[in-house]
């Protein structure tokens, strides 16, 4: 065997675990994602984090999906309007949205218990997925303070008696 077919051959077996490890890294991320897509469509984020997903039976392309909505919900809290969750993943890192859920300081009708009591795999693998579809569509109207009207239509929750 030559010298240089000798280093050749020290250098790919070097090599293989090296990339052997890369490509379990990425099935497993691929896996992680591949989870979250099923946890989004059934833990709800899309009825209200996607226009007109609820209303037509989820018949929404995947590329439409979690881009926010303009529908408002008005109650006790305000109107509040469900995120561009694709923008919000897009500038938010995993570790600050594992802290986020946890903190789970949302307005209703934000779900916010079933957030923080996700388990870590299973916020992270949301992350992944809705991360790994990229920002899309506009960021979704601002929050009203209680006592000032919306702009545009809401889902009105009853007001408390008295
Ligand atoms: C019943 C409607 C509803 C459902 C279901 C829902 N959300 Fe929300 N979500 C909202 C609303 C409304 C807001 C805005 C709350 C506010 O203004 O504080 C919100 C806010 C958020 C935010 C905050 C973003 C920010 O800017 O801080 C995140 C993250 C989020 N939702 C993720 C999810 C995920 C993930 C799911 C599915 C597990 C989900 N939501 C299900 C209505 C909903």
């Amino acid at each position: 065997m030559s010298k240089l077919s000798m280093l050749c051959a020290a250098a790919s077996l070097l090599a293989t675990p090296l990339f052997a490890h890369a490509g379990d890294a990425a099935t497993k991320e691929g896996a992680s994602a591949a989870r979250g897509r099923y946890l989004v469509q059934i833990s709800g984020c899309n009825d209200c984090h996607t226009p007109g997903y609820a209303s037509g039976g989820g018949m929404v392309a995947q590329e439409q999906w979690l881009t926010g909505d303009r529908l408002g919900w008005h109650g006790p809290w305000g109107t509040t309007y469900p995120t561009n969750l694709r923008r919000y993943f897009a500038r938010v890192s995993e570790t600050d949205w594992l802290k986020a859920a946890r903190a789970g300081k949302y307005r209703p009708p934000m779900p916010a218990p079933s957030l923080r009591d996700m388990s870590d795999n299973d916020l992270r693998s949301i992350y992944r997925f809705v991360h790994s579809l990229g920002a899309a569509g506009e960021e979704a109207p601002s929050y009203v303070a209680p006592g000032q009207a919306p702009a545009g239509p809401v889902v009105l929750f009853p007001m408390p008696p008295g």
